[in-house]
């Protein structure tokens, strides 16, 4: 696997990069980030069967929300909040594994956040996370279940795509959103719910 610290700097400019210790683990081939409000294409490393390889993405600026207390998480205690806003589909979950995973931070490097979306059909994930796999899922409508050690992608079922991650911040003891891999379900754009 591999760490990638310009994604952070692509999103929130080389300030936020600069005073974020954290590094972005990724490891999936493509993603999308977009916005209605500041949009750009710029070319992002990303690790192929044949090394690295630039892609184009497209960048936005997304909101820095405040989610939680890192002194205050237990482990498979998933948090509900919403981003990146109140709108439809927002509805997303944080969660601290007690196992390292892709673009986990803390000291464990095992909090993660996904939206609560299922990428098939939109089917709600709500309350169905697996403490003993680290899984989301299965989804209700057709059974697809979503790994959150890897980037949220699919285990089994019909979702084809990766359910979509939010990236976080760790700022002393304070988690934040600020970010997205992927596109939520039903929305154009991330950033128009
Ligand atoms: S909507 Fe979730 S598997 Fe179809």
């Amino acid at each position: 696997m591999t760490t990638d610290t310009g994604l952070i700097e692509t999103i929130n400019g080389p300030a936020e990069a600069r005073k974020s210790s954290r590094r972005c683990l990724m490891n999936r081939r493509t993603f999308l980030l977009t916005s209605g409000v500041t949009t750009a294409t710029v070319m992002v490393a990303v690790p192929t069967r044949e090394g690295m390889a630039n892609v184009p993405a497209l960048v936005a600026t997304y909101p820095k929300k405040r989610i939680a207390s890192l002194s205050e998480l237990v482990v498979d205690e998933p948090i509900d909040f919403s981003y990146p806003d109140e709108g439809a589909y927002a509805e997303s979950m944080l969660v601290k594994l007690g196992r390292e995973a892709g673009g986990g931070i803390g000291p464990d490097k095992d909090i993660v956040a996904f939206n609560y979306t299922c990428t098939h059909q939109g089917g709600p994930l709500q309350g169905t996370y697996q403490a003993a796999d680290k899984a989301l899922g299965p989804c209700p409508l057709h059974l697809t279940t979503f790994d959150l050690t890897r980037h949220g992608m699919f285990i089994s079922g019909q979702a084809y795509q990766s359910l979509p991650q939010i990236l976080l911040e760790l700022e002393g003891d304070d988690i934040h959103a600020v970010g997205l891999f992927g596109l939520i379900y039903g929305r154009s754009d991330n950033l128009q719910g």
